[in-house]
């Protein structure tokens, strides 16, 4: 079977998906520093999956280190998963954002040259579409970012063009995340955001244990069924999957882009409830001002995905409830 290099295959995407990967019977190579992640993230996939994995602690800008994977292994296809992810933080940082993620982007695609792999598939972003357009969002809606986290993304994407054009014996299958949320269902693999989570389910599990007061909820005036924002929020495992399905279905060259979603936005409000039926606790929360940037609904239009790569997300926000609360009552202090 093939070998798959898995760039951040230690954090919370691609955990998950390092688990499908060695349970679908490919051999999986990960490549992390451990900046966003921890090496135990590694040895639960390994359990889960009954398989082992080729781990390198390497920086993707660290050329010499990552010309030497490449070296030892003939690496099929590589999933693009590392780099640094939060908005607020790039807003301050914008250099360190722009340094780790395009900079780690251009040494890997160098690298994958030199050695004749041209597959890869890259986690992009809903975040790329900016304010939406139209919704649902199709995958040829207007790109526009608005901080420098999206900045990354769309950069990476429009280097991704630039060398598809140059090279056209590339496969590159660019997957546009909506919002991944829940864990593993053995409460094994999940996500435990240091300090106080940015993302809304991360948050709202963190007022169910009690750590934080109550959920703030910016806006209960939008245009949408309970006024409060909406979102497609998607089942990491359902996403994991999106990327089984594009190395198995892409087998020709080109550069393709998908929308991995729902299809469907819940608001806030509904999965605040989906929560507390999931943890069994009424979950405190208050009305705040609209927040400024934000939109009133985002969703995707998935059914590019479901036509040419026949995936679509199968799990609802109950199970996505469920699973992420049965990871955080079994890791209280996360890995
Ligand atoms: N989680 C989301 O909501 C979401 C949504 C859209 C897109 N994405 C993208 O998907 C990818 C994975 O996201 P995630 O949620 O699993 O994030 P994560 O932070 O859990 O995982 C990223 C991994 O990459 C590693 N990494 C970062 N920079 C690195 C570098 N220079 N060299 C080696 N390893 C490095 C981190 O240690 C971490 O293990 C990211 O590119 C992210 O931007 C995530």
């Amino acid at each position: 079977m093939s070998t798959i290099l898995v760039t951040g295959g230690a954090g919370y995407i691609g955990s998950h998906t390092c688990v499908q990967l060695l349970t679908a019977g490919y051999d999986v190579v990960v490549v992390d520093n451990f900046v966003n992640s921890s090496p135990e993230s590694i040895k639960r996939v390994e359990q889960l999956a009954g398989r082992k994995v080729t781990l390198y602690d390497c920086d993707l800008r660290d050329r010499k280190a990552l010309t030497k994977v490449f070296t030892k292994h003939h690496i099929a296809w590589v999933i693009h998963f590392a780099g640094l992810k939060a908005v607020g933080e790039s807003v301050k940082q914008p250099l360190r954002y722009y340094d780790n993620n395009v900079n780690g982007t251009l040494v890997l695609l160098d690298v994958m040259q030199a050695h004749d792999c041209r597959n890869i598939v890259f986690s992009s972003s809903a975040t790329v579409y900016g304010q939406p357009e139209k919704l649902p969002l199709t995958e040829d809606c207007a790109l526009h970012v608005t901080n420098p986290y999206g900045g990354t993304k769309l950069t990476i994407e429009n280097i991704l063009r630039d060398l598809y054009v140059a090279d056209p014996r590339w496969q590159i299958v660019i997957l546009r995340y909506f919002n991944p949320i829940g864990a593993h269902p053995s409460g094994l693999l999940g996500e435990k955001p240091n300090g106080i989570p940015n993302n809304l389910t991360p948050y709202i599990a963190q007022v169910a244990t009690g750590k934080l007061p109550a959920l703030q909820v910016f806006g209960n005036d939008y245009s949408t069924s309970d006024g409060t924002g909406v979102r497609d929020y998607l089942h990491v495992c359902d996403l994991a999957a999106g990327h089984l399905a594009a190395i198995k279905k892409i087998d020709h060259s080109g550069l393709y882009v998908y929308n991995l979603g729902t299809g469907h936005g819940y608001s806030v409000l509904e999965v605040l409830h989906a929560f507390e039926k999931a943890a069994g606790k009424t979950i405190p929360y208050q009305i705040k001002p609209r927040r400024a940037g934000d939109v009133a609904a985002c969703y995707a239009d998935a059914t590019k995905a479901a036509r040419e790569l026949d995936w679509r997300a199968e799990l609802g926000i109950d199970e996505m409830c469920r699973s992420l609360w049965r990871f955080y009552t079994q890791n209280p202090q996360g890995y």
